[in-house]
């Protein structure tokens, strides 16, 4: 496959965008995060979207910008945490370049979106119930996604983004633009 970039996929609040940036720097790639990509081009935020639009137009304009964007060579992507829902979004992940889930518990999720004020999905009364009914669902959808599973939340962003650099399928992609699959 040529031009493979890497994909980070996984909750809300697992660290998606701060460990992107610190890996894209690490790779010489360049770094976008997918959300603020759609707010960007829709020039409305994320909520907004899902308020006047709904979950189900977001998603389609969340389906066509992966689409885009896992096309690009030599990118660090990260995802909105809902991306693994559409089966064809799993499949550009997958096939286009190397997908890695960055897990983190429903604790660490709970306790790093708990000021949180952006995200619809989170703007419910029980916060931690919804965070461990999404993390059901998805859980699967993230681990038959991912080429490589790391721990996330816990652990501190930069040691994580180095021991994702010495990672010998990660080190492929920065020498080659090349993923195995
Ligand atoms: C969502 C995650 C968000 C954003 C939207 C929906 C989800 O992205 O796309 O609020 O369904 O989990 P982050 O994972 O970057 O917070």
């Amino acid at each position: 496959m040529p031009h493979a970039s890497i994909f980070l996929i996984g909750m809300m609040g697992a660290g998606k965008s701060t460990v992107g940036r610190l890996l894209a720097a690490g790779c010489g790639f360049d770094f976008i995060d997918c959300d603020r990509e759609l707010e960007q081009r829709a020039g409305a935020s994320i909520a907004t979207m899902f308020e006047l639009e709904g979950e189900v137009a977001f998603r389609q304009r969340e389906s066509s910008l992966l689409d885009e964007l896992t096309s690009r060579p030599r990118l660090v992507l990260a995802t909105g945490g809902g991306v693994v829902l559409g089966e064809q979004n799993r499949q550009h992940l997958r096939s286009r370049g190397l997908v890695i889930y960055l897990q983190a518990s429903a604790d660490e999720i709970a306790r790093r979106t708990r000021t949180d004020t952006t995200r619809p999905l989170l703007q419910v009364d029980d916060r931690p119930a919804r965070i461990g009914q999404l993390l059901e669902e998805r859980g699967p959808l993230y681990r038959q996604t991912a080429h490589l599973v790391f721990r996330s939340a816990a652990a501190n962003p930069r040691r994580l983004v180095a021991r994702l650099l010495a990672h010998p399928q990660v080190v492929e992609v920065i020498a080659t633009g090349r993923h195995a699959g």
